[in-house]
């Protein structure tokens, strides 16, 4: 986001095979899950992300391993609370040990400027559980607070956009009506505290519900008429845009006019199930590479020109051992070897791929899955399957 930043990774481009353009990106962020067996290991991650330009990290989790080999680069972090945590820290006093050494521990060197409580909790349709978010929000927040922490790092959640009743078209965004008791303490805490409102959005979705409706270049960023939206006149040539606009249209609606909304995931997999419409390297490649492209321009959506889009790509690996349909295990930008699932037809910077003899099959230590990950408690080992009203 910054200039320096900027031109730091500009400097730093090459043109590797099969480029068409080259991409001066900003600021995007990788989420980097490891819900499989085969993972290379942190420290090899670190010119993987770095060759994507990638300067922002999600992990689900505060895995060490990771926050350490990241120590001393760039790269920005969003560590993950599970869903299986939040009861716990409703005790301002867990909370802070949890932040001592999840967080604190790593500062300065690695850059953690940020911790989602819980993933897609709403959705859950679980009242307990719901219950214990704002609680769980609030004594993170305290404990940063306590730590002289909180300036650097935010406390948010991340939502699925199941969460709408409505998205089409975009200045018609709204929340789930039922929801509405919940989500606006939540607001309330954005709004005191500063920090974005996330949501996970996948047009995927949408095109895989109904790849006869929905085109297929409005899902993937290419060349197409688009859709007006009657009641605002603006234009919109790519669903991820519509979608972001709908949950801007849906925080107005309930008055917080001012929440930056941030993507925390959104993605495309190379690898489908026969009933998996559209699940292809090629589509992936577009859908992945076009929003790079797009980023990097440094434009807002229609409704919100003037923000710099923050978005987390879904996801660094391909992660085998995700249930589901097929899709589920092929989202990765990179293979557990280390090498591209596909080339994204941008520019990468240079420290790339460079040593990957040191990837593929030589550590024991990743062969279990990070452990908070593995438990289906905490919400995240399949993608939310929001379908909108597309
Ligand atoms: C949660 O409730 C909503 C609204 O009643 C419903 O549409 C949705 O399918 C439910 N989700 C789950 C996971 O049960
Ligand atoms: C790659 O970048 C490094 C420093 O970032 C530089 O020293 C090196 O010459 C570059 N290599 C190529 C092939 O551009
Ligand atoms: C390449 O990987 C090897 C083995 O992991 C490591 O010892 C070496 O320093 C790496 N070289 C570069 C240039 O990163």
């Amino acid at each position: 986001m910054d200039l320096c930043r900027f031109h730091y990774c500009l400097s730093r481009l090459i043109f590797i095979s099969g480029i068409v353009f080259p991409v001066m990106v900003a600021s995007i962020g990788v989420n980097y899950g490891q819900i499989a067996n085969n993972l290379p290991l942190p420290e090899n991650v670190v010119p993987l992300v770095k060759s994507i330009g990638a300067t922002k990290v999600k992990l689900y989790d505060a895995d060490p391993r990771v926050l350490q080999a990241f120590a001393n680069t760039d790269v920005e972090f969003m560590v993950g609370l599970g869903n299986d945590l939040l009861a716990k820290m409703k005790d301002v006093d867990k909370a802070q040990t949890w932040v001592k050494s999840n967080v604190q521990a790593h500062l300065p060197a690695t850059k953690i400027t940020s911790i989602f409580v819980g993933n897609e909790v709403l959705t859950f349709n679980d009242t307990t559980l719901t219950g214990c978010l704002v609680p769980a929000m609030q004594s993170v927040h305290t404990a940063l607070v306590n730590l002289g922490l909180d300036k650097q790092v935010s406390v948010t959640t991340a939502h699925s956009l199941a969460i709408l009743e409505t998205s089409y078209p975009p200045s018609s965004g709204a929340f789930r009506r039922d929801l509405t008791s919940c989500i606006t303490p939540i607001l309330n805490f954005h709004a005191k505290t500063g920090s974005p409102f996330l949501i996970n959005a996948y047009p995927y979705f949408a095109y895989k519900a109904s790849p006869k409706q929905v085109s297929l270049d409005f899902v993937l960023f290419q060349q197409n008429q688009g859709t007006i939206d009657p009641s605002t006149n603006l234009h919109y040539d790519n669903m991820l845009f519509a979608q972001i606009d709908a949950v801007y249209a849906a925080l107005a609606a309930l008055g917080y006019k001012k929440l930056p909304v941030h993507i925390s995931e959104t993605g495309w997999p190379s690898k489908g199930d026969e009933d998996e419409a559209g699940a292809t390297p090629d589509n992936a490649k577009k859908y992945n590479g076009n929003l790079m492209k797009l980023m990097s321009q440094k434009k807002g959506t229609p409704m919100k020109p003037d923000s710099d889009l923050n978005i987390y790509v879904f996801a660094m690996f391909n992660e085998n051992m995700k249930p589901g349909p097929t899709s589920e295990r092929n989202y990765g930008l990179f293979k557990p070897d280390g090498t591209p699932v596909y080339s994204l037809g941008i520019a990468l910077s240079n420290s790339t791929f460079s040593n990957t003899t040191s990837f593929g099959g030589s550590s024991g230590s990743s062969d279990t899955p990070t452990s908070s990950q593995g438990s289906s408690s905490t919400g995240y080992l399949t993608i939310s399957s929001a379908t909108t009203s597309w």
